[in-house]
């Protein structure tokens, strides 16, 4: 894919996949006996959560909630929408956040307080990549997988205008 005009790997497939299993090591240290409900924010931890719960082998939930603070290519609208809300009570379980990317922290705050007033046992986040230069929101990632730089990336379920989530490799489109 690096020979697409703009498109450049930052992490390879193998780092994405140490990156996973270690946060798996991580996760089922303090999960293993806690049926942990795990929610991932749609469209973009798809690929990760995919790959996530095949490293854990212990009894746990799997949901899914569409949120979008985006309107279209590579600006925040500053507003999170729940375009698909959660099916499952989460009242008094052990709720741990799978999300993609935390940019400016906007769409992952509002989540995990809402996860709060739903009185959740407890709530926890587990972020593949965290843009810390970006943040506008304070937001307390308990499980980071990398940390990247400030550069718009797409691929391994990240997109722009919706394109680019098939490739397996994490890439930057270059301005
Ligand atoms: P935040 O609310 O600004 O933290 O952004 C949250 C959402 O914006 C993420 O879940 C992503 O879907 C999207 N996003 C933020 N940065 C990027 C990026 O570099 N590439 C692709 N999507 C991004
Ligand atoms: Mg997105």
């Amino acid at each position: 894919m690096d020979s697409q005009a703009g498109l450049h790997i930052l992490y390879p497939r193998a780092e994405i996949d140490s990156a996973v299993k270690r946060l798996a090591s991580e996760i089922t240290r303090d999960y293993h006996d806690k049926n942990p409900l795990l929610i991932g924010i749609l469209k973009g931890s798809f690929m990760f959560l995919a790959d996530l719960v095949r490293q854990l082998d212990f009894p746990l939930e799997i949901e899914f909630v569409r949120l979008s603070s985006y309107g279209s290519g590579q600006q925040t609208s500053g507003k999170v929408k729940v375009v698909q809300g959660l099916r499952t009570a989460v009242r008094g379980r052990h709720a741990l956040v799978v999300e993609d990317i935390v940019d400016t922290g906007i769409t992952v705050a509002f989540f995990m307080d809402y996860l709060k007033r739903k009185k959740a046992a407890s709530s926890r986040l587990c972020a593949l990549t965290d843009k810390p230069s970006r943040r506008r929101v304070p937001v307390e990632i308990d499980y980071t997988g990398l940390t990247v730089p400030d550069k718009f990336l797409v691929g391994y379920g990240l997109d722009c205008d919706e394109m680019y989530r098939n490739l397996p490799d994490i890439c930057y489109l270059e301005e």
